[in-house]
């Protein structure tokens, strides 16, 4: 594992491997047992998109780790004015141990890591959030004990969070249903993916998907960078919501979990979110330790 690009690049050993040193880490940094790992080492992380959890995530896990975070926003790279991804990935190389970047294009993330010579990690794309999806798979282990056999549903847009479960959850051995409106269904790429498995639906019924889950999950209607679309978004979306008609249809011990930021009334209605506000913002948490033993791997 040269770099963390999208979760079709890992294989189910990777991911175990990330899941078990995430444990690790969180069980020392509980009881405050060092661990400097990347002691010296320095990590950028470019922004194009706004962010709390993922920048300060990384940022502390970094520091929590021995190393030293740059945050580095494109408003005052020069990437932001223009220069090529390629240079800019041959620049870096020459000063950091590791780069994070949250970007729009897939394929930047891509370049930034054939172009540079240092580990690239893909902190969210309109493509895909592997970092987030490692954290909801250790979240899911976290408060059931495994992951195989489990039913994972999806309610919403099928872009870059529907992406990363689909692949993350289907190489885990879980069963995978999507429900997504007819236009707004994942690429391509992912469903070649997804249907070479029984154990995958893509359906355009919330109902549908929900049926029997032991895990839901939901995102925003209308993602970063597509705030102009928020409207018809909203016209799209109704009725792709996680509320108590869902969660009657889930079994009776489905835990929820949400990327976060969550729109309220939207994907999700108040009293589902607050009756399961320990599993969410226990996967908010386990955003530090996934990332943490990703920096790990990739940077030690
Ligand atoms: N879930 C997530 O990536 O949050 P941020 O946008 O705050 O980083
Ligand atoms: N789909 C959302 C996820 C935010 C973490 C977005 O891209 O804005």
């Amino acid at each position: 594992m040269k770099h963390l690009l999208k979760m079709l690049d890992l294989s189910k050993e990777e991911i175990t491997e990330i899941l078990d040193l995430a444990d690790q880490l969180k069980y020392e940094l509980k009881h405050n047992i060092p661990h400097p790992h990347l002691k010296g080492k320095t990590l950028g992380m470019i922004f194009q998109k706004a962010s709390t959890r993922t920048r300060v995530s990384f940022e502390t896990g970094m520091y929590q780790l021995g190393g030293y975070p740059l945050f580095l926003s494109s408003n005052d790279l020069q990437i932001g004015r223009g220069e090529p991804v390629q240079d800019t990935a041959r620049v870096l190389s020459r000063y950091l141990s590791g780069i994070m970047i949250r970007t729009f294009e897939q394929q930047e993330v891509e370049d930034l890591a054939k172009y540079g010579d240092i580990p690239v990690i893909n902190g969210l794309t309109d493509f895909c959030h592997p970092c987030q999806v490692l954290a909801d798979l250790m979240t899911i282990r976290e408060f059931k004990g495994s992951l195989a056999g489990l039913k994972m549903c999806f309610i919403g847009d099928g872009n870059n969070m529907a992406n990363s479960l689909a692949v993350g959850c289907l190489k885990m051995g879980m069963s995978v249903s999507l429900a997504c409106p007819k236009d707004y269904q994942p690429p391509r790429e992912i469903l070649d993916f997804a249907s070479q498995y029984d154990c995958f639906e893509l359906t355009d019924s919330p109902a549908q998907a929900a049926k029997d889950a032991d895990v839901l999950i939901t995102d925003v209607w209308a993602s970063m960078g597509q705030e102009e679309e928020a409207a018809v978004r909203r016209a799209a979306f109704a009725g792709y919501q996680i509320n108590d008609e869902l969660m009657a249809a889930a079994k009776p011990d489905a835990m929820v979990l949400h990327c976060l930021p969550a729109h309220r009334e939207e994907e999700i209605t108040e009293k589902v979110f607050e009756a399961h506000a320990k599993e969410i913002f226990e996967e908010a948490e386990n955003r530090l330790h996934a990332q943490k033993a990703v920096m790990v791997k990739l940077m030690a």
